[in-house]
Parts: structure tokens; sequence; C-alpha cells
């Protein structure tokens, strides 16, 4: 479907944004039935083995996984980066101090700053998913990883009850919870666009990243990608 979001211009992504942040941690929790504290669960859990000292949570939104990643290490310095200040505004309340309104294509940190960055549902906003690839690896230190979790899509015989969840019930029930239902529809045609499994291994392998891997969740609603810098 066609919206105003769709050529993902900026400007208009970061007020669709600005609007449904109020309500944007009740409407995931409603709207995956609790399943995405799980998918962060599963990528604090993965990053924790690592041992890092320093992560960029870029995307991070209202600060969800930056929490989960705080709680879980929390040795570790956390940086959250994100365009949408009031989305950063909830990010604050969890309690997170080093939070930055940046841009995912142009971030203002220096080379090889960090030893995890982690994208959780930003990368499929973003204008151009190679120049945020290769801007999340500049600020990686060499050896360092990324992790992208993000929608994917489940294997038959599932995809088909999903889709229609995707595409039908979910725009309806979040517009009752955001008041924002274009926004969902939105969500459903980049969910549907966005690369998926050896799609979105190829992209992180062509930006560069090697021992790349896929591990689906919650049979493949979300896809957990990993890579490293050499
Ligand atoms: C669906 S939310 C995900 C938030 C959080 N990571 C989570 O797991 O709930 C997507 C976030 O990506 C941010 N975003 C989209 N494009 C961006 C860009 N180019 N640079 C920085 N943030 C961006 C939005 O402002 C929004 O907060």
């Amino acid at each position: 479907m066609e919206s105003e979001f769709t050529q993902k211009e900026p400007n208009t992504i970061q007020r669709m944004f600005a609007r449904i942040a109020p309500r944007y941690d009740l409407a995931n929790s409603l709207l995956s039935f609790g399943c995405d504290s799980l998918w962060r669960a599963n990528v604090g859990a993965r990053v924790k083995s690592w041992g890092p000292a320093a992560i960029l949570d870029l995307a991070t939104g209202s600060g969800v996984l930056a929490f989960e990643l705080k709680r879980r290490i929390p040795g570790a310095r956390i940086v959250g980066a994100d365009f949408c200040a009031p989305m950063l505004t909830f990010a604050r309340r969890r309690g997170l101090r080093e939070l930055v309104v940046a841009d995912g294509l142009a971030l203002p940190f220096q080379d090889g700053r960090f030893d995890v960055v982690t994208i959780a549902f930003g990368l499929r906003n973003m204008a151009s998913y190679e120049a945020a690839l290769n801007e999340a690896k500049r600020v990686l230190r060499v050896g360092g990883r990324l992790v992208i979790l993000d929608f994917s899509l489940p294997n038959p015989p599932l995809r088909v009850p999903y889709r229609i969840y995707l595409h039908r019930v979910l725009p309806v029930l979040a517009g009752w919870v955001t008041g924002e239902p274009d926004a969902y529809h939105y969500l459903a045609g980049t969910i549907e666009d966005f690369p998926k499994g050896d799609a979105m291994l190829e992209l992180l392998s062509r930006c560069g990243f090697v021992s790349c891997d896929a591990r689906p969740l919650t049979m493949g609603v979300v896809t957990v990608y990993t890579g490293q810098k050499v």
C-alpha cells in the first residue's frame, strides 16, 4: 500500500515515530503477544557472551534493547542513538543516560569506537541499508560484531495466516492503540520488502562483514543476523 511513508523520506519517518512514541512500547507488547521481550532477551544473551566493553544500540527508539543490554552487561558502556528525539525521551525515562540524537547514515562517532553495534527493528526504516551498514561497520572496531534483529516472514504453513494478521489485522489494532494506522500499513510494507535470510547474509557480506549468521526466532517471524568486522 502506497503511503506518505513509502519513500522513507527521513523527515517523514522521524515525524511518524514522534507521533507513535508515547504508545510505542505498549503497541509492541500487545501486537507481538509479548514476544518482543523474548526477542530482545535473545539478542542480550548473545551480546553478553561476547563480553563487550562498549556497545552502540543504533535506532534505539524508546531504549528497550539498550535497557536489556544494560541490565545484562552492567559493566559495559551503552550508547543509544536515534534520529527521533521524542523517542529518546522515553529511553531517558528508562534511566539510560548516553543517548544521542543521530542519523544512522552519518554517525557522530569516531572509527572503531564500539565492540558491538545492535540495530533492532531500525535498519528496515533507513533510506539506504548499505549506507547504514557501512556506517555501523565504520564505528565498530576490527573484530567487533554487528547484530540486527528484525522482522522476516515465517515459513509455510504459518506464512499465509501471518500475512493476513500483518496486513489486515495489525494495522487496525495498532490504529486503536496508537491512533496511527498508516504507520502500521507502512510497517507491513517494509517487512515484505526487507531482505531476509540469505538475501540479508549476502548484503552483510557485500558490506564487508564476515562470519555472517542468521537465526530465525518464533518460527521466522523475526531473525537475528550477526556479522563481524575484519
Ligand atoms: C521500530 S523503532 C525500533 C526501536 C528500538 N530499537 C526497538 O527495538 O524497539 C525504529 C527506530 O528507528 C529510528 N530510525 C529510523 N531511521 C533512522 C535513522 N536513519 N537514523 C537513526 N534512527 C533511525 C526511528 O526513529 C525509531 O526510533
